[in-house]
């Protein structure tokens, strides 16, 4: 449960308030239109409760990187679609306009600033930004579950100077989360995938203390495979990770957790739909080729696990599954999670995208907005976008 106030443990009716989202969603890179609008849809809950409560409803956040200085626009237009309502971006924050709207808002009225990343002074939790975006509104309502872990000055810099609660997302995230890993319906079954073991060695360490089964896929096999003496062709590998492999497998044993490797890869010459593929044991890869998705007998294994599990937490998918050539073991255990009876979670990042590519969203107990900040959650770390805002 989280202990922090909410949008309704406060009277927000004529006041004006600063909403902090994520809206960093995918875009298309030529038409520059909204790929995935899961995180605008997301956030809707708390602004339309804002907004029946008669609150004025500043929105803001981040898309993409800084110094890249991508517009929010599409999302402005978007918002205005789902809301049915107009809702203005606001691009100048240093324009006397801009504060001119926002003194004459209305209640229910919505506006969406420009993004926050347009300066460096938002990752630098810079006091001075902080305080100008503060400076909108009389309450902060932080929702931007995906950047929880980001101590920027939209989501840890204004709540120093404004009462600062969490939306109707944040909660829904750490409950689902929170259950899921520290209070599951056993067995409790982790699939940890993507490519590198160094981006997953804090949570694979941490599950080590919470979850029954483990099962490894994506790229990082190969350095477990590798740790344990087989033979890995080309496949990923980080040669300075090889020993933090070999303890992780030693821990899972010391600690009785049944940790799951692949036993077959479909490999191929490189990461191409256009090349031919094959099927091998995992530790015997030729060496002019790289394992790239797990393969058919290793479906079979984790397929089983899923079905015997109360609850399966997936974070990082299992093979290349943008190429069509390599998306099967990635789409098959979406399938298994999909079919089973299990609490099914989804850490958000790649495996979300997945999730979403196959359709099997709404088949899922729950599908994280946050990738990075799933996963920080997932390490037993402290998100401090979370911890910023005011106890109950
Ligand atoms: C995400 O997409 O994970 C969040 O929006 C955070 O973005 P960032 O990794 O660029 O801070």
């Amino acid at each position: 449960m989280i202990n922090k106030k909410s949008v309704e443990d406060i009277e927000v009716k004529g006041k004006r308030v600063l909403v902090r989202c994520d809206f960093n969603v995918p875009l298309d890179k030529e038409t520059k239109e909204i790929t995935s609008d899961k995180r605008i849809r997301e956030s809707l809950k708390t602004i339309n409760y804002l907004i029946s409560h008669g609150a004025k409803v500043i929105l803001c956040s981040h898309i993409g990187k800084t110094g890249k200085n991508l517009s929010l626009a599409p999302v402005a237009a978007r918002l205005t679609e789902l809301l049915e309502k107009e809702v203005p971006l606001l691009v100048d924050l240093d324009a006397d306009e801009t504060r001119t709207t926002i003194e004459n808002m209305k209640e229910g009225d919505v506006v969406l600033l420009e993004n926050t990343r347009m300066t460096e002074a938002e990752e630098k939790n810079d006091d001075a930004f902080a305080k100008k975006l503060a400076s909108f509104a009389e309450i902060f309502v932080n929702d931007a579950f995906g950047s929880a872990h980001r101590a920027h000055a939209s989501t840890v810099g204004v709540t120093k100077y404004l009462p600062s609660v969490c939306g109707f997302l944040i909660q829904k995230e750490i409950e689902a989360l929170d259950h899921g890993i520290n209070n599951p319906k056993r067995p409790l079954v982790a699939i940890i995938g993507g490519s590198k073991v160094s981006s997953k060695i804090n949570v694979l360490l941490s599950l080590l203390d919470k979850v029954d089964t483990l099962l490894i896929g994506g790229g990082m096999t190969y350095t477990f495979i590798k740790a344990q003496g087989g033979k890995i062709g080309t496949s990923l590998c980080e040669d300075d990770k090889l020993e933090v492999a070999a303890e992780i497998l030693k821990k899972a044993l010391d600690k009785g957790v049944r940790l799951l490797l692949p036993v077959d890869a479909v490999i191929a010459s490189e990461i191409s739909d256009e090349v031919p593929t094959e099927v091998c044991a995992v530790d015997k890869i030729p060496d002019d080729k790289m394992g790239l998705d797990i393969g058919p007998k290793t479906v079979e294994i984790y397929k089983e696990e899923i079905a015997i599990a109360g609850t399966v937490v997936w974070n990082g998918p299992v093979g290349v599954f943008e190429c069509d050539a390599f998306a099967t073991g990635t789409k098959e255990i979406a399938k298994a999670m999909a079919d089973s009876h299990a609490v099914t979670i989804i850490g958000g990042g790649d495996s979300a995208a997945a999730v979403e590519k196959f359709g099997l969203e709404d088949k899922m107990s729950h599908v994280s907005t946050g990738g990075g900040a799933s996963l920080e959650f997932m390490e037993g770390k402290k998100l401090p976008g979370i911890e910023a805002l005011q106890d109950k």
